[in-house]
């Protein structure tokens, strides 16, 4: 498919393609619900999209030796509008680099800035807080994706000696700081939001963060209507669990970001909910939930979709399909108000059980 016509199709047209990777774990049982959950409401909407799976994993990197495939991201690039990935770790991998080539490889090689990870009470009871309502529990971590602590910049000295010394470099560009910062604050503006919280730890990390201050402080000003404040993220931690309800965005860099989302996460009912989308807007970007392969219940059929699921509609809405994107995101919500879940939420339906009921319901969605 040509790039042009590609970029037609990203723009709210009729089809789109789909690169699907569903990785290892428990990856290979929630992402097979999504595509089903995608298929369904695509056909009831009368739009058309082309699935194409690809079998990145540790079994292949175990066998043949390839994690990201030579050429995999020009092709990404060239003929996908967007990815919907599972996950990646396997405990004979104890390494992780077919996870660090192919999901870093990608985040990287794709310049998928931003890593959005909402955060969205979906039903009261999910939560561990104490009196707290949806309404008070819905925000967006936007993490820096390609930059950080995460770029691999680093070394040993005298490995393995009584005296080592492990080096990780944390790199921050201007262009990379400001991004992400200006993505937050175009959102913000965008949805209505009236709160954006930059978190950093500029008090101790007193250059890449003096960069974060620098770069905050200018952007801020061409969004005077935005009430915007820092935080340093220990404060952030404890101010989330507080009282979650003063956020609506959050922007942070890249190892913080993967905190507090996980914090968060909890906050709206665990990692089996949470969707998460790597995306650089206008270009293919790539989608996943925000759990790992969780080793220890895969293979058992009881890993919750609905993460998977509300990563799917995340998906939908960025191919512009605003309506399919809400239809599955209620059905995630109606299969939470009918019980009709895995046993991590209290229920007692399998993986499939779910994406079959989510199915079925998106099915009935009328364009
Ligand atoms: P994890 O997210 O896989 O699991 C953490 C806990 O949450 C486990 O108890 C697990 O059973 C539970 N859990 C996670 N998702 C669930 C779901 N959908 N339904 C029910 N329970 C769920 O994190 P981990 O155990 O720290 O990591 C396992 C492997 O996954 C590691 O190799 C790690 O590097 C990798 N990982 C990958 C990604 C990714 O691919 N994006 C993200 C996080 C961790
Ligand atoms: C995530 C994961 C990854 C990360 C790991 C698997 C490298 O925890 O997507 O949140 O730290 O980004
Ligand atoms: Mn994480």
């Amino acid at each position: 498919m040509a790039k042009t016509d590609k970029k037609l199709l990203r723009d709210g047209g009729p089809a789109a393609r789909i690169a699907v990777i569903p990785g290892d774990g428990i990856g290979r049982e929630v992402t097979p619900e999504a595509v089903k959950v995608l298929r369904s409401v695509a056909s009831a909407g009368e739009r058309q999209i082309e699935l194409v799976e690809f079998d990145w994993s540790a079994d292949k990197y175990l066998r043949e030796g390839i994690s990201l495939p030579p050429g995999a991201v020009e092709m990404l690039r060239d003929e996908f509008d967007a990815i919907l990935f599972g996950a990646l770790g396997d405990p004979r991998v104890p390494s992780n680099q077919h996870a660090a080539d192919i999901l870093l490889g990608l985040r990287f090689k794709l310049d998928l800035y931003v890593n959005a990870r909402p955060v969205e009470l979906l039903h009261e009871r999910l939560t561990p807080l104490r009196d707290r309502k949806e309404r008070d529990i819905r925000l967006i971590v936007f993490r820096e994706n390609t930059e950080g602590l995460y770029v691999g910049v680093g070394g040993f000295f005298k490995k393995g000696m009584p005296e080592e010394i492990a080096l990780q470099e944390d790199v921050n560009s201007r262009k990379g700081v400001e991004r992400i910062i200006r993505h937050a604050f175009d959102y913000a503006r965008r949805h209505g939001l009236k709160r954006v919280c930059m978190s950093d730890k500029s008090n101790a990390m007193t250059f890449a963060h003096d960069l974060w201050q620098r770069v905050f402080k200018e952007v801020r000003q061409e969004y005077p209507q935005i009430d915007s404040r820092h935080l340093y993220i220990d404060t952030l931690a404890m101010e989330i669990v507080r009282d979650p309800s003063q956020f609506d965005v959050i922007v942070t860099c890249n190892l913080f970001g993967d905190i507090i989302s996980d914090l968060g996460a909890q906050l709206a009912g665990g990692l089996g909910l949470a969707p998460s989308g790597n995306i650089h807007p206008g270009r293919t970007s790539l989608f996943e939930p925000v759990h790992g392969s969780a080793p220890n219940i895969a293979g058992k059929g009881i890993a919750n979709p609905l993460g998977s699921v509300l990563t799917s509609a995340m998906l939908l809405d960025f191919l512009g399909w605003t309506r399919e994107a809400a239809a599955v995101h209620d059905s995630v919500k109606a299969a939470l108000f009918n019980n009709y879940l895995t046993s991590d939420l209290g229920g007692d339906k399998s993986t499939v059980a779910v994406g079959d009921w989510l199915a079925e319901r998106v099915a009935r969605f009328n364009p």
